[in-house]
């Protein structure tokens, strides 16, 4: 069971490590672009040596298939742990398999990212890829059923012994995080403010508090 960070705030990854369950951290374009990090190749390495030897999985954005490799090729460079996430088909519909299997020759490990459906997961999971990222909230989007196939693609992962972690991300709310998990998933990707969540309770507080009182502790 993996419990990544899906964030690159450097400082809030920081935050999390001391707690001892974050296990890698995944980022995509999105997500650089909103924390405002313009040195991206600057922003990956620091956070790759910061969190060593756990996982940093980055994305590449490059339009054609040699372009992906070289930066798939540049972007491991920057750490061992450095995972590069590779888009299972860009925006026309075209696979991008052959890009996954020549990193992965070259001992790039690859995180084949924007699955959306089984068949996506499995064909990845043929040419040898380290996670399968499954998009949770956006198979709910398009009327899926994201636990219906986490259980499928578990069972046929494993049936198969396809050796792929997969990688549950897009998750939109504390609840996602169990039921993922409960799917089947073999990690989970987690937006900071959702992991706080997922561990908060009013309840847990109140007691604590019950507790605090009882030992005649001064509560602010
Ligand atoms: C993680 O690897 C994914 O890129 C991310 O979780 C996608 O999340 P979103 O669907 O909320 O953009």
């Amino acid at each position: 069971m993996k419990l990544f960070l899906d964030t690159p705030d450097l400082a809030v990854v920081e935050s999390w490590l001391p707690h001892g369950i974050i296990d890698g951290v995944t980022t995509n374009p999105t997500l650089m672009r909103r924390a405002g990090i313009g040195d991206r190749l600057g922003a990956v390495s620091a956070l790759a040596r910061r969190i060593s030897p756990r996982d940093l999985s980055v994305q590449v954005t490059g339009t054609d298939h040699d372009e992906m490799v070289a930066q798939g090729r540049e972007l491991a460079a920057l750490g061992p742990n450095v995972v590069v996430k590779v888009p299972v088909i860009s925006p026309d519909g075209t696979p991008n398999l052959d890009v996954m299997t020549t990193l992965g020759r070259q001992g790039v490990p690859v995180n084949a990212t924007a699955c959306l459906s089984t068949g996506q997961v499995l064909a990845a999971a043929k040419t040898g890829v380290r996670y399968a990222s499954l998009l949770w909230g956006r198979v709910g989007d398009e009327g899926g059923s994201p636990e219906v196939l986490v259980a499928e693609i578990s069972a046929l992962l494993r049936r198969h012994a396809l050796a792929v972690g997969l990688l549950v991300g897009s998750i939109r709310s504390a609840g996602d995080i169990t039921r993922a998990f409960a799917a089947g998933a073999d990690a989970v990707t987690v937006p900071p403010p959702l992991l706080e969540r997922w561990l908060d309770h009013h309840c847990s507080r109140a007691t604590v508090r019950d507790f605090q009182l009882d030992a005649g502790v001064k509560t602010p």
